[in-house]
């Protein structure tokens, strides 16, 4: 399995980073506390993909997400859309803060892949 480390002090808060991952883009963003708290305050279990975001981080700063849409496999782009997260331009596909699917085709959130942090200070992304 090809691995790729990314330094996370390169990323400042409240923004988003793509890298590429056998082949496809994987999106970091660094969330601000307000994200966090707005991605977990929201009542998650009437959604279609029904899960909490701690299930989907494993830490709250950081979401960690392949980018690539669950209906028909465009990239969405960030910091967009009605739920303040990705939004896809291909058929309208909303995602939250999470990377939840909230409006439109996409029937489930977005794929989180396996990754750890993986240096002592927990500053490295691999
Ligand atoms: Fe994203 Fe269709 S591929 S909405």
């Amino acid at each position: 399995l090809a691995k790729t480390e990314v330094e996370l002090a390169s990323i400042p808060e409240g923004k988003n980073v793509i890298i590429k991952w056998r082949g496809k883009p994987v999106f970091i963003r660094h969330r601000t506390q307000g994200e966090i708290e707005e991605a977990r305050n929201v009542n998650w279990k009437t959604f279609r993909d029904p899960q909490s975001d701690e299930d989907r981080v494993k830490k709250p700063e950081w979401l960690v997400m392949v980018g690539v849409c669950t209906h028909l496999g465009c990239v969405p782009i960030g910091e967009s859309g009605d739920y303040g997260g990705w939004f896809c331009p291909c058929h309208g596909s909303h995602y939250d803060i999470s990377g939840r699917a909230r409006k439109g085709p996409a029937p489930l959130n977005l794929e989180i892949p396996p990754y750890d942090f993986n240096d002592v200070d927990g500053n490295l992304i691999v």
